[in-house]
């Protein structure tokens, strides 16, 4: 570490610990400092950092307004709101109506736990966006080519500023992706912006601060466009490329300069901007990307460029009719990952190893005659002689020529010396990246370079413990998640990109614990409201081209319209995602009660690759069912709808009587047959008569103990299992999976070099063979849950009252774990020493939390004897427990 660096962490430390009580972390619609906001009521939130024992906030006071002297003074002249006496740390905003294009400043007074005021947090601002269709100057615009004409196009326009600037804005809406330049720079740092969305129904826009890329005088706007989802050339079986959507990428671009005197003016897409095709000659996002160096155009996005030979741009029409803005976490390429080696394999071809399979992208850097073809074929695998196997990924593409090779890209040199290509409108699952060149060129280790991409959700959690399987489980369960996250939750990077629900309910607790994920879902749930049919259908991939409404859309998969809002009302306390998505929640469940009036409910894809046995489909699906019933009940007494309340609990039990009336044998306390999947998913999902509870978990116990402690699950039964196990008694039988290293189990990946998680317990199985799947990632929540023990309470979501239920499981000495909440840290650290267990506990400011030891133990806190008959209550700090 850096002196400076040391100094810094020892001062944000010594803040928290020594100096006063302050709100920090201020965030607007869970982004800091956003642009672009459109919500005319965005939330504000914050965490009070007071490491003070017992510390919590009494009261607050949240003051915005437009001067931010005046804000740092206490006076807020858009909203300010009366000291509220509460713990409350958001706030949605309810002062005078927004401003589009206008940047608030605010700041958050809090009082402690004794009632004295606290140092006032940080002005922190958020800025609104255009807040509404009618403010759009621009015109869509896109050239004169039709859908199938490959190379991707420029765009460009110059424009002089008049007076001295004080901030310039761009905002820019785009059916397709983007890179957006200015004076030959690129602006931001995201890729494959805007996020996919059902683009007939919901278009995105994404603002920028350009201020410091204004010239004075003349400037120039580059606009490069990508096919993306939108104009989707290559063909597979999910007709991607049928979209009803589907035309040539068009975008509309305001940009809006603020001069020094207080004067604006506005410089929009339009018909006089200049179109040419680009050297990208090919882009797909399924597929790869094509580059010929050999057509650039140097200096396309400067001023002095000349473009008489460029075409004028046509207008076209508006994608949708709801542009919106994209408050969301972008992509971007987060990790860059030498080559770990370089192995010749001909004197055409050298194949570069990552060491870890990703998704994401490959850049290469070579010199070469002009005209040499370079072929960088990206995969998970290799075959026995060392070249790139792609058949464990490429079975689903129907390319109609050998244009398009999958996971290929395709780089012609310039021959103008050293020369990169990166592409910029695709991404791609693999490890492995083979490299053939037409003529001979130099390459080695350092040529190549891998960019792990993935929406860049801030990491909130940690896992270590003293297994090192366990701990790489951990890393590739993170690693899939992140690979499968771009914008919108995917079943893997490489075979689909699809938006596959099932695997994304499975993957969702997993990700909450590890990272901020709540924009991503957010708008992931405004895809499923415009996704969804009036009567309450939903597609099986979210957002979808049509494809998905026929098939595999069954409750076990598209409960993500439940289980997703109320995932992230556990994890955030923010009732928002659960009022926006009831009435779609409602829809839903009415139409499968419809279908289904016994309340035994049929439809689903089922334990999805399992391991050898099958469970009934009716068994999981109508245990899902149920499950969302229960949600929707919940939800329903939250929002205060009484009757809807009483409607549903109503339908819960009859969905429970009708499964336990079928599936439950009394006599021997057993479901149907006893499989794992069948005693894990009804203990799991709650619907199982309580006075069968201790007895169906004890029959699991059993079941695992009879399969010698390893898996007999599928997708379904692979999330429910160790919760089932862990929250019923069972946490030495479950860690006794989860620590397995032989077929079936996590660790069996792991032990044959597993980074990622695979699609199918067996490696050398035939099908179903993807190596980056997240959907048997639930053991990464449980992890956190089931042996570290903490876990939300939805008595008081959010971590507003923390469960603390470790599991000091036989085999284990030592777990250390924290998740980082709406308020601040909690750790969870456990220790074997001698036959005694040592149990660190740190719950944050304006928390407390409930710990739960193992009964029947002595025990002791900070050395005085407690007893663990019943949870012990605890205020914020930290607490030291020894349990004998
Ligand atoms: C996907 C899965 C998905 C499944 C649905 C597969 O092709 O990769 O992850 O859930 O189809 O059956």
């Amino acid at each position: 570490m850096k002196l400076y660096t040391k100094l810094l962490v020892a001062s944000l430390f010594l803040s928290v610990s020594a100096f006063a009580a302050q709100p920090v972390g201020l965030r607007c619609e869970y982004l800091v400092n956003p642009l672009g906001i459109d919500a005319p009521h965005p939330r504000l939130t914050w965490m009070l950092a007071d490491a003070r024992q017992g510390a919590k906030q009494s009261a607050y006071q949240v003051i915005v307004g437009l001067d931010s002297a005046e804000v740092s003074r206490g006076i807020g002249n858009a909203w300010s709101t009366a000291k509220v006496n509460s713990p409350a740390i958001l706030a949605t905003y309810q002062g005078k109506g927004l401003q589009p294009y206008t940047k608030y400043y605010w700041r958050v007074q809090a009082w402690d736990k004794d009632g004295v005021k606290t140092t006032p947090s940080a002005i922190s601002s958020f800025e609104t966006g255009l807040m509404g269709m009618g403010n759009w100057k621009g015109t869509w615009i896109s050239d004169h080519n039709g859908v199938n004409v490959k190379p991707a196009p420029y765009f460009r326009t110059t424009f002089s500023t008049k007076k001295k600037v004080k901030s310039a804005r761009a905002y820019i809406a785009v059916a397709g992706l983007y890179e957006l330049y200015l004076n030959g720079e690129k602006i931001g740092n995201h890729r494959l912006d805007p996020m996919y969305t059902r683009f007939d129904r919901r278009t995105l826009y994404v603002t920028y601060d350009v201020t410091a890329q204004v010239a004075t005088g003349k400037n120039a706007i580059g606009v490069l466009l990508g096919n993306g989802w939108y104009n989707h050339q290559s063909t597979a079986v999910w007709d991607f490329h049928l979209a009803a959507w589907r035309a040539r990428p068009t975008f509309c671009l305001d940009f809006r300069i603020t001069y020094d005197d207080g004067t604006f003016e506005t410089i929009s897409s339009n018909e006089q901007w200049k179109t040419s095709l680009s050297p990208i000659t090919l882009n797909s996002i399924y597929t790869a990307e094509h580059y010929d160096a050999q057509l650039d155009q140097p200096g396309w996005n400067t001023v002095d460029f000349d473009d008489k030979k460029w075409k004028p741009a046509f207008a076209r029409p508006t994608p949708s009719q709801n542009i919106v803005s994209q408050q969301v976490v972008p992509v971007r390429a987060v990790e860059t990952i030498p080559a770990k080696s370089i192995t010749k394999l001909d004197d055409e071809s050298v194949v570069f190893d990552l060491g870890r399979n990703i998704s994401g992208v490959s850049k290469i850097t070579v010199s070469g005659k002009a005209g040499t073809v370079i072929r960088l074929k990206h995969g998970e695998r290799l075959y026995k002689n060392g070249h790139v196997d792609l058949s464990n990924i490429d079975l689903h593409y129907r390319p109609t020529d050998d244009k398009d090779p999958f996971q290929v890209d395709i780089f012609t040199l310039s021959g103008k010396g050293q020369e990169s290509f990166m592409p910029k409108f695709n991404y791609k699952g693999f490890q492995y990246v083979e490299v053939t060149s037409s003529e001979p060129v130099e390459l080695n280790k350092e040529s190549l370079t891998g960019y792990f991409m993935h929406s860049d959700v801030p990491p909130v959690g940690t896992v270590a413990t003293s297994n090192p399987t366990i701990n790489k489980i951990w890393y590739a369960t993170n690693n899939s998640y992140l690979s499968n996250l771009f914008g919108y939750p995917t079943d893997c990077p490489q075979r689909e990109k699809n938006g596959w629900t099932g695997d994304a309910i499975i993957a969702s607790e997993t990700g909450l614990y590890s990272f901020d994920g709540i924009t991503v879902y957010e708008k992931w749930m405004a895809d499923h409201r415009d996704e969804q049919q009036p009567n309450g259908v939903l597609p099986s991939i979210i957002p979808t081209a049509g494809w998905g409404y026929e098939w595999g859309n069954g409750p076990d998969w598209t409960s993500t319209i439940a289980m997703i809002p109320w995932n992230v009302y556990l994890f955030y306390g923010d009732q928002k995602i659960l009022a926006d998505n009831y009435d779609n929640i409602r829809r839903y469940v009415n139409h499968i009660n419809d279908l289904y009036p016994s309340g035994l409910c049929s439809w689903g894809l089922g334990d999805w690759v399992p391991v050898k046995s099958v469970s009934p489909v009716e068994l999981t699906s109508t245990c899902y069912y149920y499950a969302d019933v229960t949600i929707l009940a919940k939800a329903a007494k939250l929002l205060g709808k009484t009757d809807d309340y009483a409607k549903y609990t109503t339908l819960q039990a009859k969905i429970k009587k009708a499964f336990n009336d079928k599936y439950l044998n009394e006599q021997t306390a057993n479901y149907n047959k006893g499989l794992q999947t069948e005693l894990a998913v009804p203990l799991f999902m709650g619907i199982v008569p309580d006075n069968f509870k201790a007895k169906i978990a004890a029959k699991l116990a059993d079941r695992v103990a009879a399969d010698n402690f390893h898996l007999d699950v599928g997708i379904l039964g692979g999330k429910a299992i160790m919760n089932a196990l862990s929250d019923n008694g069972y946490a030495d039988v479950a860690y006794k999976i989860a620590s397995q290293e032989t077929f079936p189990s996590w660790g069996w990946w792991i032990k044959n070099g597993a980074t990622t998680l695979y699609e199918n317990w067996d490696i050398d199985a035939k099908s179903d063979i993807s190596l980056n799947h997240i959907m048997f990632g639930g053991i990464g929540a449980w992890l956190y849950r089931g042996i570290g023990g903490i876990q939300p309470d939805e008595q008081q979501s959010g971590f507003k009252h923390v469960v603390l239920k470790p599991n000091f499981v036989a085999g284990l000495n030592e777990f250390d774990g924290s998740h980082t909440g709406p308020y601040g840290k909690i750790t969870s650290i456990w220790k074997r020493n001698g036959n005694a267990v040592e149990y660190t506990v740190t719950i944050p400011a304006n928390t407390t939390a409930g710990v739960v030891l193992p009964q029947g133990k002595k025990a002791s806190l900070n050395g005085k004897a407690i007893s663990t008959a019943k949870a012990i209550e605890i205020s914020a700090g930290t607490y030291r427990f020894t349990i004998n």
